[in-house]
């Protein structure tokens, strides 16, 4: 039985679909502790209540948006204040957009890339500090199967912008090692949520047969958080009903 005892987190994206599902998985596997964070706070307050509610985990809230280091930096602060110390970080914050390479402008450029890998390193390089200082932690980074296959609804910007993360969780992986610092990857492939409700997916095209659940993602997550992956760093998982061999 995975259990996440003991330890603290950080989930960043938590207002919905995979964060909120990670989330709950933590708090269902005995987490002590959790800040979730996102930049849409009603949405964020209502993934704590249901926490609460079905696990009895009192989680704090912070909403912030990732595109700017100055709150990265504050958030990662206050996190580690809040318990003393940060086991965790689950980086799902993230965005996305239907669409052609047509529809990419330079502003829609910089908000994906902002969004997804500058928001994301900043977070990462707070926590850093944190883990290094109390000897270790473990880092999660959301990137996705678009990352290797160049995606197939969305504008080419996003699985540009992953394919920067799988390798950034690469180079931190390197720089933490030596720091008990494991840092690691979920790749996802298309799984249910209000990011992809419009993208109209035929789940028979899937090897499986269905499209995924945040809760598929989450029993990724959680062994990756947990001690039993505490060999495993610089990897990535991929959780994609089998696309990938396709
Ligand atoms: N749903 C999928 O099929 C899929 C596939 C592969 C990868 N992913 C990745 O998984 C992660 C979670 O995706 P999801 O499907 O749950 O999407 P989602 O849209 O339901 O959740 C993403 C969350 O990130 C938050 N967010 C976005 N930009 C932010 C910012 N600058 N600051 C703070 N919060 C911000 C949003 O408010 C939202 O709540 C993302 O990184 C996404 O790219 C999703």
């Amino acid at each position: 039985m995975f259990t996440l005892e003991k330890k603290t987190a950080l989930v960043t994206g938590a207002a919905g679909g995979i964060g909120a599902a990670c989330a709950k998985m933590y708090a269902e596997h005995k987490i002590s502790g959790m800040v979730l964070t996102d930049v849409r706070k009603e949405n964020l307050d209502k993934a704590a209540e249901e926490i609460e509610k079905s696990t009895g985990l009192k989680c704090r809230t912070i909403a912030a948006d990732l595109r700017k280091e100055e709150d990265d930096r504050a958030l990662v602060a206050e996190a580690a204040r809040e318990f003393g110390r940060l086991d965790i970080v689950l980086n799902c914050a993230g965005v996305s957009r239907k669409g052609s390479l047509y529809d990419v402008n330079e502003d829609q450029w910089d908000f994906t890339f902002n969004s997804n890998v500058k928001g994301l390193f900043f977070v990462c390089r707070e926590a850093f500090g944190v883990m290094e200082k109390q000897g270790g932690g473990c880092i999660i980074n959301l990137a996705s199967q678009a990352a290797r296959s160049g995606g197939i609804l969305v504008t080419p910007d996003y699985p540009s912008s992953k394919a920067a993360v799988l390798t950034l969780t690469k180079s931190l992986a390197k720089a933490g090692a030596s720091k008990q610092i494991r840092v690691n990857t979920v790749a996802p492939g298309l799984i249910a949520t209000e990011m992809t409700t419009s993208f109209g997916y035929d789940p028979k095209t899937v090897p499986l047969g269905r499209i995924g659940s945040g809760e598929d993602v989450a029993g990724a997550a959680l062994f990756l958080a947990s001690d039993y992956a505490s060999y495993i760093t610089g990897a990535c998982i991929d959780v994609n009903g089998g696309i990938a061999m396709i």
